[in-house]
This record gives C-alpha cells, sequence and structure tokens, in this order.
C-alpha cells in the first residue's frame, strides 16, 4: 500500500488477477459456445481504448449521463449536511465524477473518495489528477474487484456515504446477478446512505447496434484487445485480425450482446495454459453483455433489493437515467441523508 496525507492507494493482488484469467480463460474457450468475461477488457491499453470509445459519437452514454450529472449533481449534494464518503465502482478515468466533486466540495469544503477499479493504470493515473486539482480532495484508491470495494463500503459506518455506480456498468451483469449484486450493496449501507446508479435504458435497435459497434472500429479493437491480452499475459498466439467483431441487440432480452468472430478455421496455442484451442470457421466468443431497462424495470430493482427509487433522472433526449437508491428500512422509509 502506498500512502500520503491525501491520499493511500491498495495495490492490485496481480498474480490473483492473472491466475482469474488464466482460470477463465480456459474455462471460456473450452466451453460451447465460446466467451471471455467481459472485466478483463480493461487493461492499460483496454482503458485507454475504452476512453476513445467515450468520446465517439454514437456512444451518447456518456454525454447523456454527463448531462444528468451537470443538471443534478448540486441537488444530490445539499441532500448531505456533513462532510460525506464518496465511493465509486468502475471509476476508470473519473471524468464525469468531477461534476459530483465539484459539487460536494462546494457544499461541505472537503470530500474523501475511494475509487474501485480492476484497472490499476487508469486508477492512478485519475487519482493523482484529481488529487492535483481539487487541494480539499482525499483520496483513498482500491485497486482491485467490485467486491473489494464493497469489503470497503461495509467498513465505514461512522460518516454519510454516496455510492456511485456509474456509465452502465451494471449493465454488464444478467439481471439475476444484478438483484444479487445490489442487495450485496444494500447490505452494507446505512439508511442515511445513496447509491447512485447510471442506467441505459431500452429504445431503438439502430442507436443501440451503432453505439455498441461503432462506424470507426474503435469497439472492434476494444474487443480483438481481449486475445491481445491473452498473448501479452498468457503467452497466446491469437492473430486478433482474424476475429471479426459483431454487437447485435436482442431486444427480447434488452441487451445488446457482443461477441469475436473466427474468420477462418484455426486452432491457437495459449503458451503457458498448455492449451490449444480450436475454432470452426464464423465460431464465435462472447464478450459482453449490455443489458438495458425500462423505467419499470429500475423501479422494480429498487423494490426487490431493498431500496425506493428517490429520483429518476433522464436527460433531454430520454436515453439514459441516473437514479438515485435510498435504503429503506424493513418497516418503513427512507431516512434523509446526514
Ligand atoms: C464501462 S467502464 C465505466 C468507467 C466510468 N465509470 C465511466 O462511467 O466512464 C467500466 C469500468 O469498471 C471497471 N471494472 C470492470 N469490471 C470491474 C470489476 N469486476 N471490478 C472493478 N472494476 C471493474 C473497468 O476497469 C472500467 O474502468
Amino acid at each position: 500500500m502506498f500512502q500520503s496525507a491525501r491520499f493511500s492507494l491498495i495495490e492490485l493482488d496481480t498474480d490473483r488477477l492473472l491466475e482469474s484469467l488464466a482460470s477463465e480463460v480456459r474455462a471460456g474457450l473450452t466451453a460451447i459456445p465460446k466467451r471471455i468475461p467481459c472485466r478483463f477488457f480493461y487493461d492499460e491499453v483496454g482503458s485507454q481504448i475504452f476512453e476513445e470509445i467515450c468520446e465517439l459519437p454514437e456512444y451518447y452514454l456518456t454525454r447523456a449521463e454527463s448531462e444528468i450529472l451537470r443538471d443534478h449533481a448540486e441537488d444530490v449534494a445539499r441532500r448531505y449536511s456533513l462532510p460525506i464518503l464518496l465511493v465509486e465502482l468502475g471509476s476508470g478515468s473519473s471524468t464525469k465524477t468531477r461534476l459530483l466533486i465539484e459539487a460536494l466540495l462546494r457544499e461541505h469544503g472537503a470530500l474523501s473518495y475511494v475509487p474501485v477499479d480492476i484497472s490499476p493504470s487508469a486508477l492512478e493515473a485519475s487519482a493523482l489528477q484529481l488529487l492535483d486539482d481539487y487541494k480539499r480532495l482525499e483520496v483513498r484508491a482500491i485497486a482491485g474487484e467490485y467486491q473489494d470495494g464493497l469489503r470497503r463500503i461495509r467498513r465505514d459506518t461512522q460518516r454519510p456515504k454516496l455510492i456511485l455506480w456509474l456509465g452502465s456498468s451494471i449493465g454488464n451483469l444478467d439481471r439475476q446477478s444484478t438483484e444479487r449484486f445490489v442487495s450485496n450493496l444494500r447490505g452494507g449501507m446505512n439508511l442515511q446512505d445513496r447509491l447512485l446508479l447510471g442506467i441505459d435504458l431500452r429504445k431503438d435497435r439502430e442507436m443501440l447496434e451503432s453505439a455498441y459497434d461503432d462506424s470507426s472500429g474503435v469497439t472492434a479493437r476494444f474487443n480483438r484487445n481481449l486475445l491481445e491480452r491473452i498473448n501479452r499475459e498468457l503467452g497466446g498466439q491469437f492473430d486478433s485480425e482474424t476475429f471479426d467483431f459483431h454487437a447485435a441487440y436482442d431486444e427480447v432480452g434488452g441487451r445488446v450482446v457482443s461477441h469475436l468472430r473466427s474468420r477462418r478455421e484455426q486452432t491457437v496455442r495459449i503458451e503457458d495454459l498448455d492449451l490449444d484451442v480450436e475454432f470452426a470457421a464464423s465460431e464465435t466468443i462472447h464478450t459482453e453483455n449490455a443489458f438495458k431497462y425500462s423505467p419499470t424495470e429500475i423501479d422494480a430493482l429498487a423494490r426487490c433489493t431493498g431500496f425506493a427509487l428517490e429520483e429518476h433522472w433522464l436527460d433531454t433526449q430520454n436515453r439514459y437515467s441516473v437514479n438515485l437508491f435510498a435504503p429503506i428500512s424493513p418497516i418503513g422509509a427512507p431516512i434523509s441523508p446526514g
């Protein structure tokens, strides 16, 4: 752990992450159909490509979420009368978080921020930049998985907390796992805490498919980086250019499903796993689900996980939502933040 008066960084257990990459790649590439979990998108290269995605004209999610946060950050900050602990799951570059950090600093003068991210390079770079830009901010960064963040949330019972989960990252979990995860979050929260969730909405196929398969091929590069990461970290011999990228909206399931597809029959050696992976021509690797929600589904999610939906804010084009979940006690309504 690196530490100074305003900054600490709990470093990633890189051996554990490599073991987890190795075991998931072995399990996923020997399964039918083949799959690789999307959390492995985010190494240093992947996090940089994700920042490019956020700038794409087709990727409306980031702009819509920024618009909502710009309009409502003050409102969120004013709900707390005392300095709070701001926790963020999957913080990435923390760019949009700045809107909340600034509002909270204006309201309380000081703020403690706990960003949690599986990508240490993105986490360190953004934490150091934030410390430089905001002199009254303290940053306690955790390079690790969401679960590491959840443990931290459970430990801090003193200050009121605001937990952020932005970028519609919630959509990467299937609906059942989301319910379990959000219930788990609720278990570590007190009645005056709040959970702020960025959730993308169900909408027409065309807008969704172009957001997840952009015309300049940046998202394709983001997906191919998974194979290149296996080459770098596990001695893989993928030629990533022999895989096409494809994203399609499953309207009934309300999810965008992404795949890499082998252009030809081929066998790929992964040296460190002592594994030869065989691909038929057109065989796919599932890389990501991005579940979308209707306002009714968001309300139902809040209710079944121990929350009330205190606010449901939309961008001006009604494409995206930011939701304030307030814990309810088993017998009653939420209480206002500290
Ligand atoms: C879709 S990006 C969103 C980034 C940022 N919050 C935003 O809204 O632009 C997801 C972020 O979560 C991180 N992440 C993904 N899976 C994770 C996991 N299981 N545990 C911790 N962080 C994770 C990634 O490294 C990435 O920074």
